[in-house]
């Protein structure tokens, strides 16, 4: 089986990568991924030369048909992917989330390519702290930030393609990743990098909001799942019931690397900041068979901040300019 991975050098498209050299002999890897600032070849190092890899950019009908042509399933992970970034910049969100999607998808409809869209929990907006409910495939879309908006745009996309067209395409919306190879642009690496070089971690507001985090590979192998056994034209929610609120992220974090729980910083609170997102998984469990391995989110994160304790050369180059650009909007408040 021949497999495109579009965004293949961010971080879960890596982590997909990785799994699937591992675990599956007969696939062949087609990496196409533009390598923005959160794509790296060094997060395919020890593997890219069991892969083919293209630099380029899903937008780029010219440079994606060939590719399409070839393949025998897209799994489509590219995109810009980070809140804070969107609302400085929402432009580039709009091309490669929207329009970047919309050229994957004419692609595949012409060429008769199965396709898998990788698509977020965001899609659904937030819930309340105090909410019984939790996200299921049929929750109505209302997402709150530019980044949220162009996911919530490229699923439609799909499920227009689908029934206008008869593409063969699944959708997959997935809540909160944790692992290696994640840019330290994001909440848990920032903050264990930040205590790796004696930083004390930054909490946006209260710290009260809630993510339901949930391992790299365990989405990724309910990736797989959906792909080998899916119904075409289906969405599944992918979650492992990981709810945690970011301050108690942060007093693990803290706790796991040896230092006072209460050593971290309150800053400015993020621009229409979601409360609270919570995945009800029970369809890909119930009907396709999935469960994640990874039961202990704290033993996970342990192993998450070894990872960064023994691979500073792949986070070192990201961080300053990280830090430089949340200088700009995020003063400490207490
Ligand atoms: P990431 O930012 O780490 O990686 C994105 C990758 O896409 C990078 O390698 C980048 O170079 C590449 N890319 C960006 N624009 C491109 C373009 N125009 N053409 C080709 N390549 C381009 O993102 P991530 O966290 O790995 O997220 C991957 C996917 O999973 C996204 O679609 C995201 O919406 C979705 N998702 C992420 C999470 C999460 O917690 N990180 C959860 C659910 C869903
Ligand atoms: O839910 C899935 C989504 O999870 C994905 O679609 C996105 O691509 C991914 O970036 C992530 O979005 P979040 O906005 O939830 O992730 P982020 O890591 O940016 O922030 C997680 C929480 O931590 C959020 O409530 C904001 C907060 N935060 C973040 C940073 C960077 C902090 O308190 N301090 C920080 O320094």
């Amino acid at each position: 089986m021949k497999v495109l991975v579009t965004g293949g050098a961010g971080f879960i498209g890596s982590n997909f990568v990785h799994l699937t050299l591992a675990t599956r002999p007969d696939v062949q890897v087609t990496v196409l991924d533009a390598l923005t600032y959160a794509g790296s070849t060094d997060s395919l190092s020890g593997v890219v030369d069991r892969l083919t890899f293209v630099e380029g950019d899903v937008a780029d009908a010219a440079v994606v048909d060939p590719l399409v042509a070839d393949a025998d399933v897209v799994v489509h992970f590219a995109a810009e992917s980070h809140n804070d970034n969107s609302l400085e910049d929402p432009s580039p969100f709009v091309r490669t989330n929207l329009i970047g999607t919309f050229t994957l998808l004419e692609a595949t409809r012409r060429h008769d390519v199965r396709y898998h869209h990788i698509s977020t929990d965001e899609v659904y907006g937030d819930l309340e702290l105090d909410d019984p409910k939790k996200f299921t495939e049929d929750t109505p879309y209302n997402p709150s930030s530019p980044y949220s908006s162009t996911k919530a745009g490229s699923d439609l996309l799909v499920r227009a393609w689908v029934r206008s067209f008869g593409l063969r395409a699944t959708i997959s919306n997935c809540s909160n990743n944790y692992g290696p190879r994640q840019h330290v642009e994001k909440f848990i690496p920032r903050q264990i990098t930040n205590v790796l070089d004696g930083v004390r971690p930054k909490l946006y507001g209260a710290g009260l909001n809630v993510r339901d985090w949930i391992h790299v590979d365990d989405h990724n192998e309910a990736v797989w799942t959906i792909i080998d056994k899916g119904v075409i034209g289906e969405t599944y929610l992918i979650g492992a019931d990981g709810e945690v609120n970011n301050r108690d992220v942060v007093r693990m974090i803290l706790e796991l690397m040896g230092q006072e729980p209460d050593a971290y910083d309150h800053v400015t609170d993020r621009a229409g900041h979601d409360m609270r997102y919570a995945i009800e998984a029970g369809r890909l469990r119930s009907e396709l068979g999935w469960s994640p391995r990874y039961e202990s989110f704290r033993d996970g994160l342990a192993a998450t901040i070894e990872w960064y304790r023994e691979n500073e050369a792949w986070w070192r180059p990201q961080k300053d300019a990280t830090e430089a650009r949340y200088a700009r909007t995020q003063k400490v408040v207490a």
